[in-house]
């Protein structure tokens, strides 16, 4: 197996909560996650990555950590999860797993011994947390929950001092200039690598070192950090990828590669909503503008890209009149708005245009890195914006039109949420059942497209190149890769679109379409015409491609 297997991977997101039940108490956990499996493996994902399964208090659904060593009791145990290990790689499904080293619940030991100074353990972690007698220093780092906390610092009465919280109050951060914190989350990573897991997506990378007159992210001390981090997870368990979790710009997400000493992959955090932005204006503009400022990466790193999450969708890595536009756009309801985000999932943020919801996963699957998808999002789940928080988009996966959509076998008032029931987006119309069955349903297609990429590895590895035709509704490109290269066309609008392109120079002109396996032949000495339909997408392999590599 190659070490860089994350440069070929699909990968899939999971809310283990909301996946599937398997022992009918309203709430999923790992064994029903193991019963559909096949369900993944049958998709064509590669790659598993499961939202936080250790004990919480779940008051931000597990990123609020109160033991790095186990799984929350709703979950099941630390069997189930290496059961679910093996089963997934039984079936060639890597497993990412959540190290959350920023804070921990306040509930978490470390902390009631941090605040306690009559814990018996006190002296012990009286430095483990960030505490101050005032709560004007670092005033230049910005909240993240904007619409729930009104400052970073949160009074401790039983301290009888300040601590400090990059999240939510309830979720003190960690004090990295102790060497033992340093350490003690090193044992974690360890942990979780003995339980057989094939990466860890590492959460809330920039925001671990604090200093006075700075923002507070992406500092030195942190890159610092995270490099010893991979030094030891390489001396440990060699081809363990690690996957940051930084919501920055693309020159500030760089260093988190380091010279390919730091992380193995980034999320690309800026290209998300500017994919939006360009299907709302029929434009590829702000896809070229996000493109122009990212850079080449180091050998061995990645780039991943998804279209949606598990929370809202991040407008902060846009100009502001760039988000008064996406949320006129897409979130024209108050309630649709979080934070600088808007919380809604795939489908209903494009109107459940299938021809919208394709050419956004053409984009996503071809364009650089490699994609993540969101459960649910194969079969366009809906989302209930009137639920708290982020939980509108973290319902039940819809399996079926049976009780409870199929997730859960529990009464319907015991599930952890409701399941989606409205008469576009709910479980009876929606589901996997219902669209394994229907030739030209979202999951089909979704197989048939991992499908196809998977054969072509110039999508995971092989160069961008933009192409530049003057009709700026289309968005062209190939992928360049010592063993193939590729053509993609996208067309941004509603309205049929004609393209002239010019590939004398890669090739003598003949192409085979990757989805009909009809061969076009070009004339060599003029350019190629391509008519495309509104929403349409074409994906090609340029033949003879042999005669590129110079
Ligand atoms: C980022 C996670 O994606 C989000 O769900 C969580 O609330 C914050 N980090 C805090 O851990």
């Amino acid at each position: 197996m190659h070490r860089d297997w994350y440069k070929d991977a699909v990968f899939y997101e999971v809310f283990v909560r909301a996946f599937a039940d398997g022992d009918g108490d309203g709430i999923g956990d790992l064994i029903g996650l193991t019963a559909r499996l096949d369900y993944l493996q049958d998709l064509g994902v590669t790659a598993v990555w499961l939202l936080p399964i250790m004990p919480s208090p779940l008051r931000d659904d597990g990123y609020d950590v109160s033991d790095y060593f186990g799984v929350h009791p709703d979950y099941g145990t630390l069997d189930d999860f290496r059961t679910l290990v093996a089963e997934a790689h039984h079936r060639g499904l890597r497993v990412v797993a959540e190290l959350i080293p920023n804070h921990t619940s306040d509930q978490h030991p470390w902390f009631q011994a941090s605040r306690d100074p009559t814990h018996p353990q006190h002296d012990k972690y009286r430095d483990w947390y960030i505490w101050s007698d005032t709560d004007a220093r670092y005033a230049d780092a910005r909240i993240i929950f904007l619409d729930y906390e009104p400052s970073n610092w949160t009074h401790d009465p039983v301290r009888g001092a300040y601590y400090w919280h990059r999240f939510f109050h309830h979720q003190p951060d960690l004090n990295y200039d102790n060497p033992e914190v340093q350490q003690a989350m090193l044992r974690v990573v360890q942990f979780w690598i003995d339980q057989g897991v094939d990466g860890v997506r590492v959460d809330a990378t920039p925001y671990l070192y604090e200093r006075e007159g700075t923002n507070c992210e992406n500092l030195p001390e942190t890159h610092a950090y995270f490099k010893r981090l991979r030094a030891s997870v390489d001396a440990y368990a060699p081809g363990t990828m690690l996957l940051s979790e930084a919501n920055q710009w693309p020159e500030d997400v760089l260093p988190y590669f380091g010279d390919g000493d730091e992380f193995h992959m980034n999320f690309h955090f800026p290209l998300m909503p500017r994919i939006y932005m360009a299907l709302a204006k029929g434009n590829r503009a702000p896809i070229e503008g996000v493109l122009a400022r990212t850079p080449d990466l180091p050998a061995g790193c990645q780039w991943g890209t998804f279209l949606r999450n598990h929370d809202e969708l991040t407008l902060e890595m846009v100009t502001s009149e760039e988000r008064q536009f996406m949320w006129e756009c897409y979130a024209p309801e108050p309630r649709m708005r979080l934070n600088l985000g808007i919380r809604r999932r795939l489908a209903p943020l494009l109107d459940n245009d299938l021809r919208r919801i394709q050419v956004a996963n053409s984009i996503l699957l071809t364009l650089i890195g490699s994609p993540f998808l969101y459960y649910g999002d194969e079969i366009g789940m809906g989302d209930n914006i009137h639920l708290e928080d982020r939980d509108g988009v973290r319902t039940p996966m819809q399996w079926d039109d049976g009780p409870n959509a199929g997730f859960s076998s529990a009464p319907a008032e015991a599930l952890y949420e409701p399941v989606i029931d409205d008469p576009v987006y709910g479980y009876r119309r929606v589901n996997v059942q219902a669209q394994r069955t229907g030739p030209g349903s979202l999951l089909n297609w979704t197989r048939q497209v991992l499908r196809l990429r998977r054969r072509h590895p110039a999508f995971g590895r092989g160069d961008l190149h933009l192409l530049s035709p003057d009709n700026r509704a289309v968005l062209a490109y190939l992928r360049r890769h010592p063993r193939e290269t590729l053509l993609v066309i996208n067309n941004l609008s509603s309205e049929a679109q004609e393209i002239d392109l010019d590939l004398q120079a890669y090739g003598p002109g003949r192409m085979r379409d990757l989805f009909s396996d009809e061969i076009l032949t070009g004339e060599p000495s003029t350019t190629h015409h391509f008519e495309v339909a509104g929403y349409a997408y074409r994906w090609f392999e340029l033949l003879q491609s042999d005669l590129l590599k110079r």
